[in-house]
C-alpha cells in the first residue's frame, strides 16, 4: 500500500450517555497502538467530547463529526473549525451520507467542500466521506457519483496532506450488508485512479482511502488485505470492545 498508514475512525454517531462512554473507554483499553503503522480517532458527539477525551486511551484521537462551514459568529447552535482546535481535537469527519442525504440535513457537495476547506485552513485533518446511494449503484453510477463528490473538494483545494478519504456505500451503512472484498477494493481503485488524473499522482499514491459501511470484527481482515483499502470508518462496532479488533487488523 506504497506505505501509507493504515487508519481507522470510530463514527458514535449520535450515541452515548456518560455512563455509557465510561463504559466504552474502559472497554478500550489495551496495548498501545504502534503510531508509525496505525492511526486512530474517535469522534464522539461534540457535547461529550471533552468528558470523552478526559477517558479515552491517549493514542487514540479524537475529532467531531461535523463543523459550521466557516468561521464563526451569529450562527446560533453552530460550532466553527477554529473552536474545535482551540480545544485541541485535530480531526473532523466531514461529508457523511447521513448529513448528505437525511431530509433534514441535505448538506450538498459544495456546502461540504466548502467546509473542509476552511476546516483544513484552520489547522483540522479530515475525513471526508463520499459515497453512492444503492439506486446509483444499481445504475451503474457508483464511480461517477463518488468523482462528482471528489471533484467539488478538487476544485477549491491544492493541498490533500490532511485530507483521508472514507468511502462509504450508503447501502452497507448500518444494514449489516458489507461490500465484499473485491467491490469495495474496485471502487477504491477507480478513486485512486481519478485522483491520479484529476489532481495528481503524488496525492493519489499518498491519500489514504478508507473503506466505511457494516464494517466488523468478522470481516475487516479480508478487507484490509486489498491493497487500495487503507483502513475502516467504523460505526456500530466501534461503540463495542470489537473496535479493537478492527484497529488490529492492521498488523
Ligand atoms: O461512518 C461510519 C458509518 O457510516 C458506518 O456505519 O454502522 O455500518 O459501521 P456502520
Amino acid at each position: 500500500n506504497m506505505g501509507r498508514v493504515f487508519c481507522v475512525g470510530g463514527n458514535w454517531k449520535c450515541n452515548g450517555t456518560k455512563a455509557s462512554i465510561a463504559a466504552l473507554c474502559n472497554d478500550l483499553q489495551g496495548d498501545a497502538v504502534d503510531a508509525a503503522s496505525c492511526e486512530v480517532v474517535c469522534f464522539p458527539p461534540f457535547i461529550y467530547g471533552t468528558y470523552a477525551r478526559e477517558l479515552l486511551r491517549e493514542d487514540f484521537q479524537m475529532g467531531v463529526q461535523n463543523c459550521w462551514i466557516g468561521k464563526g459568529g451569529a450562527f446560533t447552535g453552530e460550532i466553527s473549525a477554529d473552536m474545535i482546535v482551540d480545544v485541541g481535537f485535530g480531526w473532523a469527519c466531514l461529508g457523511h451520507s447521513e448529513r448528505r442525504h437525511l431530509p433534514q440535513i441535505k448538506e450538498s457537495d459544495e456546502t461540504i467542500a466548502t467546509k473542509t476547506k476552511y476546516a483544513l485552513d484552520a489547522g483540522l485533518k479530515v475525513m471526508f466521506c463520499i459515497g453512492e446511494l444503492l439506486e446509483e449503484r444499481e445504475a451503474g453510477l457508483t464511480n461517477s457519483v463518488n468523482e462528482r463528490q471528489l471533484k467539488a473538494l478538487a476544485d477549491i483545494i491544492s493541498d490533500w496532506s490532511n485530507v483521508v478519504i472514507a468511502y462509504e456505500p450508503v447501502w452497507a451503512i448500518g444494514t449489516g450488508k458489507v461490500a465484499t472484498p473485491d467491490q469495495a477494493q474496485e471502487t477504491h481503485a477507480a478513486i485512486r485512479d481519478w485522483l491520479a488524473k484529476a489532481v495528481s499522482t503524488e496525492v493519489a499514491e499518498s491519500t489514504r482511502i478508507l473503506y466505511g459501511g457494516s464494517v466488523s470484527a468478522s470481516n475487516c481482515v479480508e478487507l484490509a488485505k486489498k491493497p487500495d483499502i487503507d483502513g475502516f470508518l467504523v460505526g456500530g462496532a466501534s461503540l463495542k470492545k470489537d473496535f479493537l479488533t478492527i484497529v488490529d487488523s492492521y498488523k
